[in-house]
């Protein structure tokens, strides 16, 4: 059953000089979770953030489901730490441990729920005997590395099959999008099964303007596409 619909802002489009005021005005404006892109320039060629900024943003106040995905390699040591800076969600890449149930249980024993990413050319079959220990499959529609992608059309029916996994299961777990998500493709994804949402270029594009209300106009355009799916 497909669940409501969240949006999640990943906050690597955000102007970093901000980061409070962003997470607040945007929170404010109706987002749901805070995706909290992690890379460490050696699973990605990218270089982002860590365990401090989480720990920063709760200490700033923020209450809201922060929903960490870890792009570093190997995975296991920053678990810990990000549960203790202030992890609700911990999503990890199959391809980042070299025993996937065993790193999915350090997030349940550091109390945050575990997500499986998996990558645009990554197979299903990483799902085979994981899923009574996730709460959320995050499906990539770009390659892992940077914000401003263009969404990859044949993760739609990806979507579509990870959906009929999930009913089939029976099983709580929420199907995230992640890459290239727009107002002029997020009610296909929707329609395809999605349920959660990430966006980062398509929400923060703006985020050079002041005014605090700035996010208002696209959270509720996205929410209008999904209603209309
Ligand atoms: C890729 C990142 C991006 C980001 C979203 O590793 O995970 O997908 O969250 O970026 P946009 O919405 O700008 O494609
Ligand atoms: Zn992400």
């Amino acid at each position: 059953m497909q669940q409501s619909a969240l949006i999640a802002p990943s906050i690597l489009a955000a102007n970093f000089a901000a980061l409070g005021q962003e997470v607040d005005d945007v929170l404010r404006s109706g987002a749901d979770w805070v995706h909290f892109d992690v890379m460490d320039n050696h699973y990605v060629p990218n270089l982002s953030f860590g365990p401090l900024v989480c720990q920063a943003l709760r200490n700033h106040g923020i209450s809201a489901p922060i929903d960490v995905h870890l792009m570093v390699k190997p995975v296991d040591r920053l678990i810990g730490e990000f549960a203790q800076a202030g992890a609700t969600m911990i999503s990890v890449h199959p391809e980042t441990t070299d025993h996937l149930d065993r790193t999915l249980q350090l997030i349940i024993d550091s109390g945050c729920r575990p997500g499986l990413a998996l990558n645009p050319s990554t197979p299903l079959h990483y799902l085979d005997y994981v899923l009574d220990k996730i709460g959320l499959i995050l499906l990539m529609s770009v390659n892992p590395g940077f914000g401003g992608q263009s969404f990859i059309p044949g993760t739609l029916n990806k979507i579509k099959t990870v959906r009929h996994i999930i009913d089939d299961s029976g099983l709580d777990i929420r199907l995230q999008v992640d890459g290239g998500v727009k107002k002029d493709n997020i009610r296909a994804i929707y329609a395809a099964g999605a349920d959660t949402f990430v966006a980062g270029s398509a929400i923060f594009s703006n985020a050079s303007d002041h005014n605090p209300n700035k996010y208002d106009s696209i959270i509720q355009e996205l929410r209008t596409e999904i209603a209309l799916s």
